[in-house]
């Protein structure tokens, strides 16, 4: 067990990738506090969930939400250790750039970058008052290439692909320069890419299967699964990451490797 003993928060805890990090997590002795915008499901985790989970709601893109919702988590425990900024997706309507409206844009870098931006800034001083934290950022394996999944399925089911992958390569900044910053508080900062990831979302919005171009530019020819990252998810939660900060593992399958 790494992690006996810690506080975790994992935003979007609720569902796919971030309901896989919350048993991970839990499984190696983490308390983990399932935070998501729909309770409901935050609550169905924690009730999976045979270790210690509680379940927290929060809207990450609100500033109000993110006070209320770190506090009443520092009012019961000592501390967050265990950050994961895990909450995030594709925002608003589907279009090609040059049909993109504002307010999409602006959606999209709302929920995934500047909703780290204030969990970070939440959670932070309390790291620091503990001389250690570990904030684990989630990007996106699509960032280094410029495609998605989205690509390749029909026009009307396809991402606003270029907001979301500007917000999510403003992780990488954010982790880089954040890492620098709270280094000297004991705190590390680093983040896990993704690749395709067959979530129930991501079946749901995109395609119930793999797209074979996706699979094609892998070198291992299968979907990833949300369980898939939770291993680097626990590896950079835990000491044996120690000495690695402002740093991305990717976990996709090669899909960067191309
Ligand atoms: N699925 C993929 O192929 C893929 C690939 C690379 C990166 N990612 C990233 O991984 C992360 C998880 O993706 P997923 O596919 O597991 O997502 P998902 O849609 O299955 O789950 C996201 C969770 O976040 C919650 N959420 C949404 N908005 C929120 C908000 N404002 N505040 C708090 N919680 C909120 C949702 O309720 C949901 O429980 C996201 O950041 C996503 O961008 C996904």
């Amino acid at each position: 067990m790494k992690l006996g003993g810690k506080i975790a928060l994992v935003t979007g805890g609720g569902n796919g990738m971030g309901r896989a990090y919350c048993h991970r997590l839990a499984g190696e002795g983490a308390t983990v506090v399932v935070a998501d915008i729909d309770r409901a499901a935050a609550e169905r985790v924690v009730g999976e969930i045979r270790e210690a989970a509680v379940p927290l709601e929060v809207d990450i893109t609100s500033q109000e939400s993110v006070t209320r919702a770190v506090r009443a988590v520092l009012d019961r425990h000592p501390g967050i250790d265990i950050l994961v900024n895990n909450a995030g997706g594709a925002a608003g309507e589907r279009a090609l750039l040059v049909d993109t409206d504002l307010d999409t844009w602006n959606a999209n870098l709302l929920l995934n970058l500047t909703g780290t931006f204030l969990m970070c800034r939440e959670v932070i001083p309390s790291m620091r008052t503990r001389g250690y934290g570990k904030i684990i950022n989630v990007c996106s394996g699509s960032v280094f290439s410029g495609i998605t999944a989205a690509l390749f399925v029909a026009p009307e089911r396809r991402n606003n692909l270029v907001p979301y992958l500007a917000a999510k390569g403003g992780i990488l900044g954010l982790t880089r320069a954040l890492a620098r910053e709270v280094g000297e508080w004991g705190i590390r900062v680093n983040a896990v890419a993704p690749g395709y990831t067959l979530t129930e979302r991501a079946k749901r919005t995109l395609a119930p299967e793999a797209p074979p171009q996706v699979l094609e530019r892998q070198i291992f020819r299968r979907p990833g699964t949300p369980e898939d990252p939770a291993g680097a998810v626990v590896f950079l939660a835990s000491p044996d990451s120690d000495f690695m900060t402002g740093q991305t593992i990717c976990v996709d399958g090669g899909w960067v490797a191309h």
